[in-house]
């Protein structure tokens, strides 16, 4: 094998460590409560690692759908979406432009939803700005815009002032602007400015806005439709992608156009759709089930249900003042920690407990910025809530005790990187 590059190799060490010690890449079996525990070697845990913000994904009427499916359709068919599309990918594509209220087409990841979409909507002259912390996906198909010569550059997260210095320079030489940013940002959980996102769309005509609502679906909005059309419902500049299995717990991702213009153009020359397999029936036939729920009212029930766990989790969090990095009303929190040892350290004390969290760390976040993601859903109860943050609680006292964990520096160093600034 090739010398790793010093970062990998970091990585590489950290990875193989944690592995060793049975944390992460560890093999699990479906526990008798789905879902809500995950057991590993016949131990069972309670999760805070699932994505499936309101858990569709053991739903019974969700199996009987994607077995539906494998019934009528078979496994696959292996026809581009070019050339044929079955009924059932055209019935989810209808109900998903309901719950969107805009044209929509399917795709078979949001990873590869970015390379069909980018290239067709990012002209020659454009120039565009990422969001330091927009997802890597995002970054990667963006990559190869900048191999194609394309102006890319970076802003810092979530600095909507300098944001808006850069529109004004860019302007001047390009004939768009791009941001492409999260709706919520898959590691912190904390929000993009939609508002300071919309009033940019407002005041500058070459300011055009991509964005990845991939953790925004499903828990938020009229139908679920989601935390970046909540707020900007429609605006002809504004490009919306989505993941179907995170909070929506099915297959694929839905790209959401301001138009229908631009739906039939990336369908037509969105490379990556054209070469690709299309998505499972399976998948199909379970989203669409899904699709039913998030247009019937019981969408409103679980967001509910979903809400009541968030908001005990701020309150009692801020209680015991804990090291949550950012308190905005999200499923998705972090507790910041600092070193990869107090990580793995804190991992292990949490496993003895029965209970399993997302460690966090280089390369998703910066090594000095360790911690734990902590995923929300309604897999859990507000008694297992309760219970989890008794015991960070519990062991952040330990480390503060024994002088290897300062809460008011970590907080300070990952505050001073994610401080979020508004327009002025
Ligand atoms: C914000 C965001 N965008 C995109 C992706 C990639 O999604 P997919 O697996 O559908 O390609 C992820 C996956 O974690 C994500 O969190």
């Amino acid at each position: 094998m090739k010398d790793l590059p010093k970062q990998m190799l970091y990585v590489n060490d950290v990875f193989s460590n944690a592995r060793d010690l049975g944390l992460i890449q560890v093999k699990a079996q479906q526990d008798e409560e789905s879902s809500r525990k995950i057991s590993i070697d016949g131990k069972s845990y309670i999760s805070f690692m699932s994505n499936n913000y309101l858990a569709f994904e053991n739903d019974e009427r969700v199996k009987e759908a994607a077995i539906e499916g494998i019934r009528k359709y078979g496994m696959q068919t292996s026809i581009s979406r070019m050339y044929m599309s079955f009924d059932h990918y055209l019935e989810l594509e209808d109900k998903l432009e309901k719950i969107f209220g805009l044209p929509t087409f399917l795709a078979s990841s949001t990873t590869l939803g970015h390379f069909a979409y980018l290239p067709v909507i990012i002209g020659r002259n454009d120039a565009i700005i990422m969001d330091q912390f927009v997802h890597e996906s995002v970054q990667l198909a963006v990559s190869t815009l900048k191999a194609d010569g394309y102006h890319v550059e970076m802003v810092k997260h979530s600095q909507m002032d300098m944001l808006e210095r850069r529109i004004k320079m860019l302007s001047e030489k390009y004939d768009n602007i791009w941001y492409m940013a999260d709706s919520v940002y898959s590691m912190h959980g904390d929000a993009a400015p939609m508002k300071d996102i919309e009033t940019l769309l407002n005041t500058y005509d070459k300011f055009k806005a991509y964005i990845d609502d991939a953790h925004g679906m499903s828990w938020i909005g009229e139908h679920g439709k989601g935390y970046a059309l909540h707020h900007i419902p429609r605006h002809e500049k504004m490009y919306v992608i989505t993941s179907l299995n995170k909070g929506f717990g099915a297959f694929s991702s839905a790209l959401v156009f301001p138009n229908k213009l631009t739906k039939q153009t990336v369908y037509n020359c969105g490379g990556a759709l054209r070469f690709s397999a299309p998505t499972l029936h399976a998948g199909i036939t379970a989203a669409s089930c899904i699709a039913d729920i998030h247009l019937s009212d019981e969408i409103y029930e679980r967001q509910m249900r979903l809400n009541e766990l968030i908001t005990v989790f701020k309150q009692k969090s801020k209680e015991l003042d804990l090291p949550i990095i950012n308190y905005a009303h999200t499923p998705q929190f972090f507790l910041g920690l600092g070193s990869v040892e107090l990580l793995i350290r804190f991992s292990q004390f949490l496993m003895s407990k029965d209970f399993l969290l997302s460690p966090s760390t280089v390369p998703a976040v910066p090594v000095k910025h360790s911690g734990f993601r902590i995923s929300l859903s309604l897999y859990q109860t507000v008694n297992d809530v309760k219970n989890l943050l008794d015991l960070l609680a519990e062991y952040i006292e330990v480390l503060e005790k024994e002088g290897s964990f300062n809460k008011e520096q970590v907080l300070k160093g990952f505050k001073m990187r994610d401080k979020q600034r508004h327009l002025v």
